[in-house]
């Protein structure tokens, strides 16, 4: 028998009104526990940024982080957390930014990103852009060359790219 090829949308799902009224979710947790389909979806961002020369993978708290540390374990590069505010041990910046549903603040380790260096971040979602808009500055504060910003979805609807535009954006899908 012959296969389909994997369309990553098919295991995305919509939740009206979550976390909070007028909200349309998408739901990646149906793609997570599908195994080819999770795998392909970290596989097509490796071989985007195969070549790219990523030296670190930023991943931002939670939901980043199940996709930053498998594509920093195939890119063969570390993986640095950015985490909500006071999880981490050591000497941290931080900052304060929007979300669609509230404020939040993140922090990073100060030694983890070192100047010069080649970071991509990763997120599971763009939306307003606010989070990785605040990733973005932690990593800029501490040196880093912003080489890439990853995601699996896209809400193209909500703009976050224009708070990105200097940077390069990829999504491997878009509504
Ligand atoms: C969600 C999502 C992104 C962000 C996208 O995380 O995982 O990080 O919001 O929204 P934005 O583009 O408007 O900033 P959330 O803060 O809900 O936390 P979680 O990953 O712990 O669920
Ligand atoms: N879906 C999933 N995560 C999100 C969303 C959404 O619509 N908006 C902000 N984070």
């Amino acid at each position: 028998s012959t296969s389909e090829p994997i369309r990553l949308e098919d295991r995305i799902r919509d939740i009206q009104d979550f976390p909070q009224k007028g909200v349309l979710f998408k739901d990646i947790t149906p793609m997570l526990q599908d195994g080819p389909y999770f795998r392909a979806a970290i596989e097509r961002l490796a071989a985007h940024y195969a070549g790219a020369d990523i030296q670190a993978v930023v991943g931002v708290e939670s939901r980043g982080f199940i996709f930053g540390a498998p594509l920093a374990y195939l890119l063969n590069c570390g993986f640095v957390p950015v985490r909500k505010f006071g999880k981490l041990p050591a000497e941290t910046i931080n900052i304060e930014y929007a979300l669609e549903y509230g404020t939040n603040i993140v922090e990073v380790h100060k030694d983890a990103i070192k100047p010069g260096q080649r970071v991509l971040i990763v997120d599971d979602l763009l939306a307003t852009g606010g989070t990785v808009e605040a990733a973005i500055e932690l990593v800029e504060k501490l040196g880093g060359h912003i080489a890439g910003v990853a995601f699996l979805v896209e809400l193209s609807f909500l703009k976050g790219r224009e708070h990105l535009k200097d940077h390069d954006v990829f999504a491997l899908i878009k509504y």
